[in-house]
């Protein structure tokens, strides 16, 4: 019992409530209502002033009359959730604009009190979103808790291509090193620097990912390295650097072959020198971050043609990681397609789904230029579209029927090749995309496992010895 008070003394302490009314005698009343109660309260006369305050300084709680000049109390509830989703509001409001509070409630207001009030009312009010409040942040803590235990995402690939990279990322990820992470778009770039992140000493800290080519370039260099108020319109205040948000964790820069040149300098000197020079400062600061980058260019090519710095090239390909496209590496499709099929289900509540031999047989052949991202929305889609429990080729999108039939075509007008021919051939492409499973091998042809074994005899194929 006294512990569970100490408990909530000390939360009470730490919540900040801002006040906002028009009305001098009421923002006293509330100030020293609830500085009674223990809580911490600041008072504004405006929305203005009030979402100026709120920029500055972090609140819990948002408690604000209705009718007010200038900005309405309506507006700026609007504003705030924006802007705060975490920001808990209660709106003040007469009796005769009970319409305008039902509408605060739309907006995101946890609840309202009506004027005049007792003291006891606006406690119990607010002890009660208080409550909600907390409720809510233990959820999420839980939830964060949860995430970084378990559900870190799963990265599927049985492919030589992938469990190199996959060997690879354990290797270096305890590391420092500086890494650039290559290949197509979708074939899971973004996926590999958060298992990096993820597996190294780091982990505890933050990941904050900048995606380079989202800004024009002035924006980029006070984004990356922060600037000082004053240095040039628009800069009111301070403003950190995500080299210094990132400190202890890692900075994750996306598309970076679409950063300027001028500012590819300023990184590499970042990146040498271990520091930072904030736009308008005149002494740099210390960072410890650790960069990973990425891009689907071919960025190997741009160095060559001097399109992008060498310098900062070498500099960031300490370590080179590249990711296969799907079409290189058929063989990881099926686990891939069973890994989607499942989360697809589990995502839109549905039961378990399966696919049919016929349309993962499309699903193999298809050259999947938008790689892993392509399969992934291709099946979420299926999934959806599919009434029974077995996704049907129907339910492929068209691109994928036309460009197969299309090769099947071209193939058959360039061979020569019996009808036994294509069969041992097809039948040997598929077990080797299935690492041999015969099983696997057999769901996607449609036929029984023990068919194949006859076929096999028949053709006098001997399957890999076992290395
Ligand atoms: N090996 C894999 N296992 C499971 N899911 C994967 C795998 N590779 C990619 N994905 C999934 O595919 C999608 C695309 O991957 P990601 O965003 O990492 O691609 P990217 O290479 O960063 O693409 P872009 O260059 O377009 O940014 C993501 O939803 C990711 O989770
Ligand atoms: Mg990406």
């Amino acid at each position: 019992m006294n512990l569970e008070m100490e408990k909530k003394g000390r939360m009470v302490a730490s919540e900040r409530i801002l006040v906002v009314d028009d009305e001098e005698s009421m923002r006293e009343f509330l100030t020293i209502v609830l500085g009674k109660e223990g809580y911490t309260v600041r008072m504004v006369e405006n929305g203005r002033k009030a979402l100026d305050i709120l920029e500055q300084e972090s609140f819990s709680l948002l408690i604000t009359d209705l009718r007010m000049p200038e900005m309405t109390g309506l507006e700026l509830v609007e504003v705030a959730r924006r802007r705060y989703p975490q920001l808990a509001v209660i709106v003040i409001t007469a009796f005769a604009s009970l319409e305008s509070a039902i509408e605060a409630l739309r907006l995101g207001a946890a609840d309202y009190i009506m004027k005049p009030f007792q003291v006891g009312e606006i406690k119990l009010v607010i002890a009660k979103v208080f409550e909600q409040l907390d409720l809510r942040r233990e959820n999420q803590s839980l939830r964060e808790r949860l995430e970084q235990n378990q559900s870190s995402p799963l990265i599927v690939g049985k492919s030589p291509q992938m469990q190199r990279v996959m060997d690879l990322v354990k290797r270096i990820a305890p590391s420092d090193a500086t890494i650039l992470v290559t290949g197509e778009s979708g074939t899971g770039k973004e996926l590999i620097v958060q298992a990096i992140h993820r597996h190294s000493l780091r982990h505890q800290n933050s990941f904050v990912t900048v995606n380079c080519g989202a800004f024009p370039d002035s924006l980029l260099e006070s984004e990356l390295f922060g600037h000082v108020k004053g240095s040039f319109t628009g800069a009111v205040r301070d403003k950190e650097g995500l080299f210094k948000v990132a400190s202890k964790g890692t900075l994750f820069l996306d598309e970076i072959a679409e950063m300027s040149s001028s500012l590819q300098v300023k990184l590499l000197r970042a990146l040498q020198e271990r520091e930072i020079l904030p736009i308008g400062a005149t002494k740099p600061i210390k960072v410890d971050v650790r960069v990973i980058a990425a891009t689907n260019a071919d960025i190997e090519k741009k160095q060559k043609s001097g399109e992008f710095r060498s310098d900062l090239y070498y500099r960031l390909a300490v370590i080179p990681v590249h990711l296969a496209p799907l079409r290189e590496r058929r063989e990881d499709i099926p686990e891939l397609v069973h890994h989607f099929l499942e989360r697809a289900c589990k995502r839109n509540g549905l039961p378990d789904r399966k696919i049919s031999p016929e349309a993962m047989k499309l699903v193999l052949a298809y050259p999947w230029p938008g790689n892993v991202r392509e399969l992934e929305n291709t099946i979420e889609r299926a999934v959806i579209l599919s009434e029974s429990d077995t996704v049907m080729p129907e339910a492929l999108p068209g691109k994928i029927h036309s460009s197969v039939s299309s090769s099947f075509q071209w193939n058959l007008s360039q061979d020569t090749m019996t009808l036994e021919e294509v069969e041992k051939d097809y039948l040997l492409q598929v077990l080797e995309e299935t690492g041999w499973q015969k099983k696997r091998a057999s769901e996607i042809l449609g036929i029984d496992p023990s068919t194949i074994y006859r076929k096999l005899q028949r053709y006098g194929i001997e399957p890999p010895s076992k290395t």
